[in-house]
């Protein structure tokens, strides 16, 4: 199968890596790729945006399947760009992806078809005195989120209804561009977070190992919000009742209301649930795998990933493809450069790398990384997701970092507690 791959970050080369391992033959572009995803695939580059390169290069190189990484090419509607001009594309329409890329869409279809989550409202900046009142008249604390695309860093959470109005008028000033000129309010909920990913073929799906990401910088989820600094999967917290609820109320609700809407939901559908009294929540729907969950999940599968998203994106998805490894943990832990999510500086060489195809259950994911004067050095915040697979997850935690310590540069830095919250 020729396979074109969209995306540069960990969760990509982790793709590449499993698209690669379903099937040798199978031939995998990469745009743009990274320094990792050349060991398996060929890197390249061309403008995706342009419908007419696209297709062009997909009628060239007989691409049977594109499989799109980030959020951005589906909000844009790279998938029906790819479906009306008969090319197969593993991520959902530009209406579908509305699920991630406006969150009182989201809240609106949750209302429409009874899928549980949190109590909201939704403002525009016009109506910034009721929302003023709202606040008020709210229990603290609270949830403000930007409705569009925001990297991740458009949700705030507050107890104090002064800052909370001070959060509101940043947005709707435009903290994050047009993506905060509509926002919205929502209950806070207290318990345990997992994301689950179910990959969908528009009617029928099949759920992957849950996982739990690890978003903020520091040790103890202190600091800032990352794109994710660590993972474990599968994550005890999400027993098997919670993920009978999860696709009842959530997944299959999901796919009967695109169906209704007449735009059925291809792609992995990314349900980020808080657990609250043995209950899922839907916090956030993403419409395509997380970033660094994917490096976790994806560890722990065998089979022909290729080839159930080829019959997902066909809409009869075979999904004996796969199987989950039996009593198997993964975790993923992030090395940032320091500094990371704000100023950090790049360039440093990165010694102690290794290819994947040399080491046994352990990965090393590159994301922000490049090549210079054939050299690899950092070029980004998150620079490599190092993963391992072990019989318990406290092995595959002391795998990982063991592999993590060897690999240096001036300004390394990771977290020391990912999966701790599972372990103890
Ligand atoms: P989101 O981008 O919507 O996933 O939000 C980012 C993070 O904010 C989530 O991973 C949660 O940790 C937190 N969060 C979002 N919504 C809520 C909520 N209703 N209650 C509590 N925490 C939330
Ligand atoms: N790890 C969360 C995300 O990819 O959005």
């Amino acid at each position: 199968m020729n396979i074109l791959l969209i995306g540069s970050g960990g969760r990509e080369h982790a793709l590449a890596l499993s698209l690669h391992k379903s099937d040798n033959e199978n031939k995998i572009y990469c745009n743009p790729g990274n320094p990792g995803t050349t060991q398996i695939a060929e890197n390249v580059n061309f403008d995706i945006n342009d419908e007419k390169l696209l297709i062009n290069f997909c009628r060239d190189n007989r691409v049977n399947l594109v499989v799109v990484g980030p959020e951005q090419p589906l909000a844009d509607g790279i998938a029906d760009t790819l479906r009306q001009n008969n090319i197969n594309c593993f991520g959902p329409s530009k209406y579908a992806s509305q699920l991630e890329s406006s969150k009182s869409f989201a809240k609106e279809f949750m209302d429409e078809f009874d899928i549980p989550t949190a109590k909201y409202k939704t403002f525009e900046a016009k109506d910034i005195s009721d929302c003023g009142r709202y606040i008020d008249k709210s229990d603290m604390p609270i949830v403000i989120k930007a409705d569009g695309l925001a990297g991740g860093k458009g949700v705030y959470i507050t107890d104090n209804k002064e800052e909370a109005k001070k959060i509101v008028e940043d947005f709707f000033e435009g903290k994050f561009g047009e993506a905060s000129k509509k926002i919205v309010i929502e209950q806070y909920l207290d318990g345990v977070e997992a994301s689950i990913f179910a990959i969908c073929d528009g009617s029928d799906f099949v759920l992957l190992p849950a996982s739990q990401d690890y978003k903020r910088a520091k040790d103890g989820d202190l600091g800032l919000n990352t794109g994710g600094m660590g993972s474990f999967s599968p994550t005890p917290f999400v027993n098997d009742a919670i993920i009978k609820k999860v696709r009842e109320k959530i997944v299959k609700q999901v796919l009967l209301g695109m169906k209704s809407r007449k735009n059925s939901f291809v792609g992995c559908l990314f349900v980020g649930i808080m657990i609250v009294e043995n209950e899922p929540y839907v916090i956030e729907f993403n419409v395509r795998f997380g970033d660094p969950e994917t490096q976790s999940v994806l560890s722990l599968i065998d089979g022909n990933l290729a080839n159930l998203f080829f019959t997902a994106a066909r809409g009869a998805i075979e999904k004996s493809s796969i199987s989950i490894k039996n009593e198997k943990f993964a975790c993923t832990v992030i090395l940032a450069s320091d500094g990371y999510p704000e100023n950090f500086n790049k360039g440093f060489e990165i010694k102690g790398l290794q290819n994947n195809s040399s080491l046994k259950d352990k990965y090393i994911f590159h994301a922000g990384t490049k090549v210079e004067n054939d050299k690899i050095v950092n070029n980004g915040g998150r620079v490599l997701g190092i993963t391992a697979v072990a019989s318990t997850l406290k092995e595959a935690k002391e795998n990982a970092y063991n592999l993590a310590e060897g690999i240096h540069f001036e300004n390394k830095y990771y977290r020391r507690d990912i999966a701790d919250s599972a372990i103890k």
